[in-house]
């Protein structure tokens, strides 16, 4: 078991890494553990793609088939946003490295569905007709912000390789990679107006809770990150000029 991180003059212990449940969980794996994770995680997310392939071929996909692939793909791409915006806020609370080893697959698995949810649309929903589908992006709003969420994502998938992390550089990666603060709103309001034609806004409100609450840990960390550094930075600074 590897040792757990000293906590940083910032951040203090973890909140979570104090509860027993957690602190026994270690914070970094060893590469063999990591590789089983991953592979879980891979067998795990391609369940939502083998259930709707069986339910094809078993016609469990209900009276409007179309409906329901749009649909199940549509909601496994917003799981795995949610995820992916997890990781980070888990390792604040716990302190443990190696969810953040499981990001970049989570992220990718998002960006898979939606496409499919995309494909899905284009091709069983328009049969390819492109002039109709540019007239649904232009006079209904919901699939407006659906489309604009998903030409946001592109890059994100685009820049998820170690080598365009590198190529970018740290800064401009994690810059880039702040768009999913608008992502995240875009896709839930995305859900929201469809389901509000409805009446029916249960679980997208559901989902803007959770997002809502995610994206709002991340500000308020990286605020206080800021307030410390700014802190830290007048410190030394008073130091010098005694
Ligand atoms: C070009 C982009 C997009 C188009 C054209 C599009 C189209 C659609 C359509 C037509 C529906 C309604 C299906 C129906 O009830 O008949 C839908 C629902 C949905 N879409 Fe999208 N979408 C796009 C992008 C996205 C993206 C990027 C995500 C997530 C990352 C997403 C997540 C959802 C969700 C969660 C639903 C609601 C599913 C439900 O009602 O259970 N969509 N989309």
């Amino acid at each position: 078991m590897a040792a757990r991180p000293a906590a940083t003059a910032l951040s203090g212990v973890p909140l979570l890494a104090r509860v027993p449940l957690f602190s026994r969980v270690p914070a970094v794996l060893a590469p063999p553990a990591l590789v089983r994770l991953r592979a879980l995680l891979f067998a795990f997310a391609l369940l939502p793609l083998a259930r709707l392939v069986y339910f094809g071929f078993a016609g469990g996909l209900g009276a409007n088939p179309v409906e329901f692939v749009i649909r199940s793909l549509g909601t496994w791409a917003l799981v795995m946003l949610c995820v992916t915006l997890t990781i980070t806020p888990l390792r604040w609370a716990t302190g443990w490295a190696w969810p953040v080893r499981l990001r970049r697959m989570s992220g990718l698995f998002c960006f898979f569905y939606a496409s499919l949810h995309v494909l899905a649309y284009v091709g069983l929903d328009q049969w390819f007709a492109f002039d109709a589908i540019l007239k649904d992006i232009v006079k209904r709003p919901y699939i407006t912000i659906g489309f604009a969420s998903y030409l946001l994502l592109i890059p994100l998938a685009a820049t998820s390789t170690n080598g365009m992390v590198r190529r970018l550089g740290g800064r401009n990666w994690q810059r880039l990679h702040r768009a999913v603060y608008i992502i995240a709103p875009l896709v839930v309001a995305h859900f929201w107006w469809q389901r509000a034609a409805k009446n029916n806004v249960h679980e997208p409100a559901l989902y803007a809770l959770l997002a809502g609450a995610l994206l709002a840990v991340r500000l308020l960390h990286r605020w206080r990150e800021r307030q410390g550094s700014t802190a830290s930075r007048a410190n030394s600074s008073s130091t010098v000029s005694r």
